[in-house]
């Protein structure tokens, strides 16, 4: 079958495609930035065209010329400043939008997109305990408003239009090739790992990450499933201060030199204790040890770089 993947050529997108043609399916990506990944060995399965998610017109187009069974959008402005609402809108709003009508018009049998951890805002709204998808979403950032708009608009299309859609809530996606969003759980590996110096603000700020290559798995089994039992779902991931991340980095690479401004930043963190049950319940998913993942990051950066790599 035929897959649609939009804003599939950043973070998360490659991995994603390169599960699907790995099943055996048909993928056509479009990016406004269409050169930024490359599909080596799947040319023959992956069609990759430039086009813009926030034009109606590219996206039915896409629709119409491929005419996919299902479609996944992951194209959205992640990090940088808050100082452009009118862009941030335009593709976060009118871009998943459009994503979901062009779905609609040509019938698009699952639609999947991305939500965020973000949806969530502090974990003080919350005290210390778990959250599940039914919690009231406290995100005030342009993103998270941006995301629980999304969540509510796909909620729209499913109760007038009795579409399939499902969101996925990523926590901190981490990997090697990270750069946008947050990076400071990923700058704690990447940067060490390449024999550079990091200093942060804050050592007791608590992360939620995830690995690209979990995550990634995780959209694809949501997006090849016929019919989830629910419309949203958390990712969840390891909850680590950046702290302890420091600590786990320096079990592999003892010189390792990361500093601290403050030992605090526990209150100011973002949402990081997260119950995943759901999802990894229905789709019998089980990610790889975070340590190992945290090794594995290691040791992409030092292949790269052309450095022994750790045990
Ligand atoms: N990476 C994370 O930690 C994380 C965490 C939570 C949620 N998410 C969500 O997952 C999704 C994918 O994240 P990612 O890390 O792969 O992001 P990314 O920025 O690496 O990839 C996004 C892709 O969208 C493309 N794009 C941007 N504007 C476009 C437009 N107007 N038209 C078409 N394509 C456009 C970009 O060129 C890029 O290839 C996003 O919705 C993001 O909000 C990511």
């Amino acid at each position: 079958m035929t897959i649609l993947v939009l804003g599939g050529t950043g973070f998360i997108g490659p991995r994603v495609i390169r599960r699907l043609v790995e099943r055996g399916e048909e993928v056509v990506c479009l990016d406004l930035n269409p050169n930024t990944a490359s599909f080596a060995g799947m040319e023959d399965h992956v069609k990759v065209i430039r086009g813009d998610v926030t034009q109606f017109e590219d996206v039915m187009k896409a629709v119409v010329q491929s005419k996919p069974e299902r479609l996944i959008n992951l194209a959205y402005k992640l990090g940088g400043p808050d100082d452009d609402p009118h862009f941030a809108i335009r593709l976060n709003i009118l871009g998943m939008d459009n994503c979901f009508e062009a779905a609609r018009l040509g019938e698009v049998k699952r639609v999947v997109y991305a939500s965020s951890l973000a949806v969530n805002g502090q974990q003080k709204d919350y005290g210390d305990r778990l959250i599940n998808e039914d919690d009231p979403m406290t995100g005030t950032s342009q993103y998270a408003r941006c995301k629980i708009f999304n969540e509510f608009q796909a909620d729209q299309y499913i109760k007038h239009h009795g579409m399939s859609i499902t969101g996925i809530r990523p926590a901190n996606v981490n990997g090697p090739d990270k750069v946008r969003g947050s990076v400071d759980h990923v700058q704690c590996i990447t940067n060490p790992a390449r024999g550079e110096a990091i200093h942060f603000p804050f050592r007791s700020v608590m992360r939620l990450p995830i690995h690209v290559e979990d995550i990634s798995e995780v959209f694809t089994r949501v997006l090849m499933s016929d019919s989830p039992h629910h419309s949203i779902y958390n990712s969840g991931g390891t909850p680590i201060s950046i702290g302890d991340l420091a600590k786990m980095v320096k079990e592999f690479l003892p010189d390792a030199q990361i500093t601290f401004a403050d030992e605090g930043g526990l209150e100011e963190s973002g949402n990081y204790l997260v119950d995943n049950s759901r999802l990894l319940g229905e789709f019998e998913l089980e990610y790889a040890p975070f340590r190992d993942r945290v090794r594995e990051v290691i040791n992409d950066i030092r292949r790269e770089e052309g450095l022994p790599l750790v045990a």
